[in-house]
């Protein structure tokens, strides 16, 4: 979200007649955009700031602009504490960029806005993106799930949707640039809802673009999944095979705290129930150790559900204690020493269920998007199937952006081996 949110910070920022630099000390001004989903994404930007003031001292006229969650989450602090800090702005504040910039004469101290919009989805706006495979195309914005650990609904506020015309007319104009795959993007993607269009209608209408060759989402919430959507992705070849499913958690008494609205056995059903509609699906997680008063017991309900369902990838995360949400306020928070211990082992449990789904696909022939030239040879492309796993094989006769079949002969941890399956 935030890289898409980055492209169209730049695009506003070039139709204002402004233009990106090589180099940081060539610039006039420089814009971080924030994240402040967990401390640690925070005490990235911490430090990176530190090295902008450094920059500041030996360019007094520079200005330095905070951007994205950080600045609505942080404004009083940084502003005290960082006064070379020109300009805080906002999610929803991008569009008064070109004109703070213009009249910054004008201002004599620093520029806060972080009001948040319950309408603002800059529509009409084009992002600026660098040539590529695959655009990020903001669907929605926002979040009303309030699950008690997430900051977002705080910085980001309240779900609001594009319209379908500018949606299809963002997207028609990427592929004209030469894009050919698409993610739609949204902190809450299938809660998309605008006038008679829910999700899977605004889906089926994208997929239809012409030459479109490939349509992914993210990240959807479990909840909101249903059969009608499922089987719009088993019915259209363009319409990846891959599926996040974030669970967070196993034991019901954790999800019940951080207000996730399913249980564990009504997880592992629409786990099962994905499969048996789409057999050759994606399924990713995100999942959150030791939120407050997680037991052993908890931990192993995660641990048992990772056993049950084998997701093809996960995204493991340390609880982080997050200002404005409810969770801060519980008193019963896990050391960070079991912390630690847990999230080590939700990692190796992983790390072998990634492994045994990739072996799976060993001696199979897959839809190979053919992305880039591989790290490890010159001579090998580096591409991904439609349920989301990377493939090196070699070039031969294949191009970038070419869809190729590829022979699966090897999986080595997250990477698959394979050679180009000529008829
Ligand atoms: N602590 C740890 N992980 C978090 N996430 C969101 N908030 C927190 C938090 N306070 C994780 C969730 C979410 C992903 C984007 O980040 O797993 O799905
Ligand atoms: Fe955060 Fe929950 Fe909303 Fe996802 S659904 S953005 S985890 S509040």
């Amino acid at each position: 979200m935030n890289l898409a949110d980055t492209e169209l910070v730049n695009g506003v920022l070039q139709d204002g007649g402004f233009h990106q630099t090589a180099k940081i000390n060539e610039a006039d001004a420089i814009f971080i955009n924030t994240c402040s989903v967990r401390e640690h994404a925070e005490a990235k930007v911490h430090s990176r700031l530190g090295n902008f003031s450094k920059i500041k001292q030996q360019k007094p006229d520079i200005l330095i602009g905070l951007l994205g969650c950080m600045a609505q989450n942080l404004k009083d602090e940084i502003l005290e504490k960082k006064p070379y800090i020109d300009l805080v702005l906002g999610p929803d504040s991008y569009r008064r960029l070109p004109q703070i910039l213009n009249n910054r004469s004008n201002f004599e101290k620093n520029i806060v806005d972080t009001k948040l919009s319950r309408l603002e989805v800059y529509d009409g706006l084009f992002p600026s993106r660098k040539e590529g495979i695959n655009a990020w195309v903001s669907i929605m914005r926002g979040c009303d799930k309030f699950c008690t650990f997430c900051i977002v609904p705080f910085t980001r506020g309240r779900e609001r949707s594009r319209s379908p015309q500018s949606i299809i007319g963002e997207i028609r104009q990427a592929i004209e640039n030469g894009f050919v795959e698409i993610t739609l993007l949204g902190q809450n993607v299938n809660s998309y809802k605008y006038e008679n269009y829910n999700f899977t209608r605004l889906l089926e209408e994208i997929s239809a673009i012409s030459g479109l060759k490939r349509l992914r989402f993210t990240s959807p919430h479990p909840s909101d999944i249903n059969d009608e959507l499922l089987q719009l992705i088993a019915d259209k070849p363009n319409i990846c095979n891959s599926i996040h499913l974030p669970l967070q958690a196993g034991a019901d008494r954790i999800l019940k705290r951080m207000n996730r609205t399913y249980t564990k056995k009504q997880f592992i059903q629409k786990a099962q129930n994905i499969r048996s509609i789409i057999p050759d699906i994606g399924l990713t997680t995100d999942i959150i150790v030791g939120f407050p008063g997680e037991s052993q017991a908890d931990f192993e309900d995660t641990l048992s559900v990772m056993e049950t369902i084998k997701f093809d990838s996960a995204f493991t995360f340390k609880y982080s204690s997050r200002p404005y949400t409810k969770a801060e306020e519980f008193d019963d928070q896990v050391s960070e020493e079991i912390k630690q211990k847990w999230l080590e082992k939700v990692i190796a449990l992983q790390k072998n269920h990634t492994l045994l789904r990739n072996e799976e696909l060993i001696g199979e022939v897959v839809e190979v998007l053919v992305e880039k030239e591989s790290k490890k040879s010159p001579d090998c492309w580096s591409g991904r199937t439609d349920n989301n796993k990377w493939v090196i094989f070699e070039k031969e006769f294949a191009k970038i952006k070419d869809i190729i079949p590829v022979r699966i002969a090897d999986a080595f941890g997250v990477t698959l081996m394979g050679q180009i399956e000529e008829d």
